[in-house]
C-alpha cells in the first residue's frame, strides 16, 4: 500500500509547475440547465400551512409534506438555521422505477432523472446546510447511479475540504448475476460536516474470538494477560528526548523511540516491555486496553436483506435500522436533533428516539406516514416466511450485542404530527386509528 509523504517535500523541486488560474479546491462546479441561483433557494418560503393535528410534548416532529416546501418552513418558519445537529438521509436513487410496499401498496415513484434529478438533491441539501448546525454532519445515503454527480454538487455546497468519507456499504447477498458484469451489492453514503469541528465518537467493533488469538497472540507469563508485541520506535531521525540513547542503546538508523528514555523505563519497571534473546526489546500492548477495531469504511455486516429477519414495516427501501444506530452513535449526542427529511418507513426517527435524541421526519408518500405511524403505534413485525428460524436461534441478525436499538421499543415513540391544510383529513383519520388501536393495546 503507498502513502503519499508530506508535501512539502516537493515544494523546491522544479517538476511541479503551479498552473495558471488553478484556484483550489473548489474551482470547478457540475454545469446543467435550469441550475438555480443559490439566493433563490435560500430566500424561497414555505407555501403551506402546517397545521399540527396530534400533538406530543417532546420535540419530536413527523411532517406529511413535500420535503422542500417543508424544510423552508423549517428554515424560515421556525428558525431552525444551525439546529439540526445530524442529517441522514436516503433518498430516492434516480431508478426510474416505482417502489410498492410489501403488501403490494404504492409506496413512492423515483422517476427523476439526469439533471432535474441533480437540481431537485442540489436545492433540497442548499437548505439542508443552512439547518445544520455548525458541529453536525451529513450522511447521504445513493447507489451507484447519482453518487457521482451528487457528490459534486456536495462539494460544492458544503465544501470539498468538508469531504470526511465515503462508505461503501454492502446491501444485500451475493446475487447470481446474469448480466456481463460483476454482481452489484454494494451502495454508499456520502459523509460530510458544516465545518472543520464536528462532532465524532469513533465507532469500534469488538474483536472475534478468532481474531483475538491472531491478534494478541501472547501470554504475559506474570499475569496471564493476553498481549501483542509492537515496535517501539518509529520512521525519522529527531535530535530530542526521543532520538537519545535509552539503556546504552540508540533508535536504530533513521529512526527515533516513540516514547522518551523516562516513559520506556517506565514501561520496563512495570513488565511492559518485551525484550527478545538478542537483546531486542518491544512494547507489550494488551488486550483489555483494546478500544475494539476502528470500524473502516467498508461495511459488510449491516445489509439490508438480513435485516428483514429482525423485524421490519414492510416499506420498500426500508433501511437497517443498526445502519442508523452506527451513524447516530458516532456523530451526536445523547437529546441532538436529527433531521431524515426522505424519512421512508422512519427507521432513522425510530433509532435516534431509542437513542435519546429528538426527531424531525419528512415524507410526502401517505403510504409512508402510514408506516412511520404503525411503526410507532402498533411496533414492526416479522418478516414470517422470510425467517430463517436457523438463523435466529444463533443470533446471526443481531448486529452487535451491545446494541441500544430493540425493534420491540418501536411502538411506543411518542411524536407531534404536522400536515398541510389540504391533508388535515385524510392524516387524521390515520392517526385516530392507529394511535387508538396503541391504546387499545397499551389499556
Ligand atoms: C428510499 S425511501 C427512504 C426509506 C427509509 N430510509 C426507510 O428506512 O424506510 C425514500 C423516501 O423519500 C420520499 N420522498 C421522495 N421525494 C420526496 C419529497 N419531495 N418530499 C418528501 N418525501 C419524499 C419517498 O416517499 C420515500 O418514502
Amino acid at each position: 500500500m503507498a502513502t503519499g509523504v508530506t508535501k512539502s517535500i516537493w515544494d523546491n523541486l522544479s517538476c511541479v509547475i503551479p498552473i495558471e488560474g488553478y484556484l483550489g479546491n473548489n474551482d470547478y462546479e457540475l454545469v446543467y440547465p435550469y441550475k438555480r441561483q443559490f439566493s433563490e433557494i435560500i430566500q424561497t418560503l414555505s407555501k403551506s400551512n402546517y397545521k399540527e393535528i396530534f400533538h406530543n410534548d417532546n420535540m419530536n416532529s413527523i411532517y406529511f409534506g413535500e420535503n422542500f416546501d417543508v424544510l423552508c418552513h423549517l428554515y424560515h418558519g421556525l428558525n431552525l438555521g444551525d439546529k439540526i445537529n445530524l442529517i441522514y438521509i436516503d433518498p430516492p436513487f434516480s431508478t426510474n422505477s416505482v417502489f410498492q410496499s410489501r403488501n403490494q401498496r404504492n409506496s413512492y415513484k423515483d422517476d427523476l432523472i439526469g439533471s432535474h434529478y441533480i437540481e431537485f438533491m442540489r436545492i433540497r441539501l442548499i437548505l439542508l446546510r443552512e439547518l445544520l448546525s455548525t458541529d453536525g454532519s451529513i450522511f447521504v445515503h445513493l447507489d451507484n447511479n447519482m453518487l457521482f454527480q451528487i457528490k459534486i454538487i456536495m462539494d460544492e455546497i458544503f465544501g470539498s475540504k468538508n469531504f470526511r468519507g465515503f462508505i461503501t456499504r454492502k446491501k444485500c447477498s451475493n446475487k447470481n448475476y446474469t448480466k456481463n458484469t460483476y454482481g452489484n451489492i454494494s451502495d454508499y453514503i456520502l459523509f460530510y460536516s458544516k465545518t472543520d469541528s464536528y462532532k465524532w465518537h469513533r465507532p469500534t467493533e469488538t474483536w472475534s474470538n478468532e481474531k483475538i488469538l491472531k491478534e494478541y497472540p501472547f501470554i504475559d507469563e506474570l499475569t496471564g494477560r493476553r498481549y501483542k508485541k509492537v515496535p517501539i520506535h518509529a520512521p525519522g531521525s529527531r535530535n530530542g528526548e526521543t532520538g537519545k540513547t535509552w539503556k546504552g542503546m540508540l533508535p536504530p538508523p533513521g529512526k527515533h523511540w516513540q516514547y522518551t528514555p523516562e516513559k520506556l523505563t517506565e514501561f520496563d519497571e512495570k513488565g511492559e516491555i518485551y525484550w527478545s534473546s538478542n537483546g531486542n526489546p518491544r512494547r507489550k500492548v494488551f488486550l483489555e486496553e483494546d478500544k475494539g477495531v476502528p470500524v473502516q469504511d467498508i461495511w459488510l455486516n449491516l445489509q439490508d436483506s438480513l435485516n428483514q429477519n429482525i423485524k421490519i414495516t414492510g416499506y420498500p427501501t426500508e433501511k437497517n435500522p443498526y445502519l442508523l444506530e452506527r451513524i447516530i452513535n458516532a456523530s451526536s449526542d445523547k437529546d441532538d436533533l436529527i433531521l431524515d427529511c426522505f424519512a421512508g418507513s422512519g427507521t432513522t426517527l425510530d433509532v435516534a428516539n431509542q437513542l435519546g435524541r429528538k426527531f424531525i421526519g419528512i415524507d410526502n408518500s401517505l403510504e409512508a406516514v402510514t408506516n412511520i405511524i404503525k411503526r410507532f403505534s402498533l411496533g414492526l413485525e416479522e418478516m414470517g416466511d422470510y425467517v430463517n428460524i436457523k438463523n435466529k436461534k444463533q443470533g446471526l441478525f443481531v448486529f452487535s450485542p451491545t446494541t441500544n436499538y430493540n425493534p420491540d421499543n418501536s411502538k411506543s415513540t411518542n411524536f407531534s404530527f404536522f400536515t398541510d391544510e389540504e391533508y388535515v383529513d385524510i392524516a387524521t383519520i390515520l392517526l385516530e386509528k392507529y394511535l387508538y388501536d396503541r391504546n387499545k393495546t397499551t389499556y
